[in-house]
């Protein structure tokens, strides 16, 4: 198959022709796939995408008259297909449902100890000679309250190794799955009440859109924690900024952003941020971003690829795959 390979990086193509050893033909095109970029899915059979591509209804009808059959996700998420529009036009999506739920967890906890133990300042300080302990305050995990939202692959592995700090875990999720030991189900709202630290591990639907949301922060501990490794709109981020100014939440982990789209995987170090929201979250100490790089591990990337590549030849043997978006 000749497949369109959008939105790549260096770090793509290694892993990618590592794993497709000369089966496919592989074309890498630095472009974000949208309605601007869809003409260069021209003359391939399947295009390979990533978080922050679109492909909503006119993008898919757009590829689709190219005769483009198979949308290939290089990611678990898939809220950025439009899945009714792709059936309609006969085009099938694959994804990669799981490659490391240790490397998103273990950047969750990641964020929570630099937060909390303030490393990213105490970073600058040494190395501007300042060994001052002022503002560098923080606290002990053990015995804290951790509240879990969603239980699939990487929460269920982030609530194991929180309790493994010895934190009091408490998680809520629709379809209760088996839990680690120490971990409990409790209500969203037991969660909300409780949690010193509240980690996000659920995908983004329509129904859970903000939801972390201006009415459910004022119900949130004094002081919280709130961890962001999965989108970034299940955030209302304006209304977490108010919560940040207040004191509401008292640190804020993101590794996702509701319009990171225009952001994130580029070096725009010599450019001017257009976007105040984010800018404004950036002037708090207590914030710490990172650009979506919670997979970025060499055994997630390596999982990645050959699920992506053995999900395409799947498709072009039986136009089913195990892996297909329903
Ligand atoms: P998963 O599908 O294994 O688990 C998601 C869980 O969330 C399911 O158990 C589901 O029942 C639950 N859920 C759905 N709606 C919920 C709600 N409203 N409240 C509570 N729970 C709810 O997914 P997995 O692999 O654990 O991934 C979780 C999310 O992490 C993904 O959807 C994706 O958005 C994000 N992610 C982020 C990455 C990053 O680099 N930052 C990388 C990979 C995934």
């Amino acid at each position: 198959m000749k497949i369109a390979v959008f939105s790549a990086k260096r770090y793509d193509r290694e892993f990618l022709d590592a794993a497709n050893a000369g089966a496919h033909t592989l074309r890498y095109l630095a472009p974000h796939l949208d309605a601007e970029t869809a003409s260069l899915a021209a003359g391939f059979d399947a295009v390979c995408v990533f978080v922050n591509d679109t492909l909503d209804a006119s993008v898919l009808e757009t590829i689709a008259a190219f005769g483009v059959k198979l949308v290939a996700l290089r990611c678990a998420g898939f809220n950025n297909v439009d899945t009714a529009a792709a059936a309609r036009l006969g085009i099938g999506v694959v994804r990669v449902p799981a490659y490391s739920p240790y490397a998103v967890a273990e950047h969750a906890v990641a964020l929570i100890l630099a937060l909390n133990r303030k490393l990213h300042r105490a970073y600058n300080r040494v190395r501007e000679g300042n060994f001052s302990l002022e503002g560098l305050l923080g606290f002990d995990l053990h015995g804290r309250t951790v509240g879990v939202i969603g239980t699939g692959r990487i929460g269920a592995v982030f609530a194991g190794i929180m309790c493994g700090f010895g934190c009091e875990v408490l998680c809520y999720d629709p379809t209760h799955s088996p839990l680690p030991a120490g971990a409990k189900y409790v209500t969203l709202e037991e969660i909300y009440e409780r949690s010193d630290i509240i980690s996000l591990h659920c995908p983004l639907t329509p129904k859970n859109h903000h939801l972390i949301s201006a009415g459910v922060l004022a119900g949130m501990k004094d002081g919280v924690m709130i961890i962001n490794t999965s989108r970034g709109a299940l955030l209302d981020t304006r209304a977490v900024i108010e919560s940040l100014k207040s004191g509401k939440v008292g640190a804020l982990g993101l590794d996702v952003y509701e319009e990171e789209g225009d952001l994130f995987f580029e070096d725009l170090s010599d450019k001017i941020i257009p976007d105040d929201i984010f800018s404004r979250l950036l002037t708090f100490p207590n914030v710490i971003i990172t650009g979506h790089q919670a997979f970025f591990t060499r055994e997630a990337l390596k999982n990645i690829a050959a699920t992506t590549i053995g999900n395409i030849a799947e498709w072009e043997k039986t136009r089913a795959c195990k892996n297909a978006v329903k």
